[in-house]
C-alpha cells in the first residue's frame, strides 16, 4: 500500500492544483517504495532531489495565482511554503555531507508536512481562487 492514499478529502476543488498534489504524493510514495526496497543512498537522494525541485514548482504555481488575484492570504501561505522549502533544503544539504539518510521517520516528516499542508493550508483559498474562475 502507498504511504499516502489520495482520497477526496484531499482535493482542494481545482483541477490543476489537485494533479500537482497527486504528482507530489506520487514522488512521496516512490522515494517511500525505493527505501522499502532497499535501493541505494544514490537512488534515494536522487528521488528527493527531484522531490525538492518539483515542489518548488508547485509552490510557485500556487504563489503565482495569489499574486494573479490578489489572494488575502497570501502572505501567511506563502511564508509556510518557505519555511517548508527551508526544512527541505536542510535535509538535502545534510545528505550531500554524508549526514544524512532517507528513514522511516524522514518519510512520516514529508507525508505529515504535504498532507498537513494540503488540509489546513490549502485548502483556506479554495472559495476565493474558485470565485475567480480558476479550475
Ligand atoms: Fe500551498
Ligand atoms: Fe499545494
Amino acid at each position: 500500500m502507498p504511504l499516502i492514499q489520495w482520497n477526496k478529502q484531499l482535493s482542494v476543488g481545482i483541477v490543476s492544483i489537485d494533479e500537482q498534489h497527486k504528482k507530489l504524493i506520487n514522488m512521496i510514495n516512490a522515494l517511500n517504495d525505493a527505501l522499502a526496497e532497499g535501493q541505494a543512498d544514490e537512488v534515494l537522494a536522487k528521488i528527493f532531489d527531484g522531490l525538492a525541485v518539483y515542489t518548488v514548482k508547485h509552490f510557485g504555481y500556487e504563489e503565482a495565482l495569489f499574486a494573479q488575484y490578489g489572494y488575502e492570504k497570501s502572505e501567511m501561505h506563502k511564508n509556510e511554503h518557505d519555511a517548508l522549502i527551508e526544512q527541505v533544503v536542510k535535509l538535502q544539504q545534510k545528505m550531500n555531507d554524508g549526514n544524512f539518510i532517507i528513514s522511516v521517520e524522514v518519510m512520516v516528516f514529508l507525508k505529515e508536512w504535504l498532507t498537513n499542508h494540503i488540509l489546513k493550508t490549502d485548502m483556506a483559498y479554495t472559495k476565493f481562487l474558485t470565485a475567480k474562475g480558476v479550475t
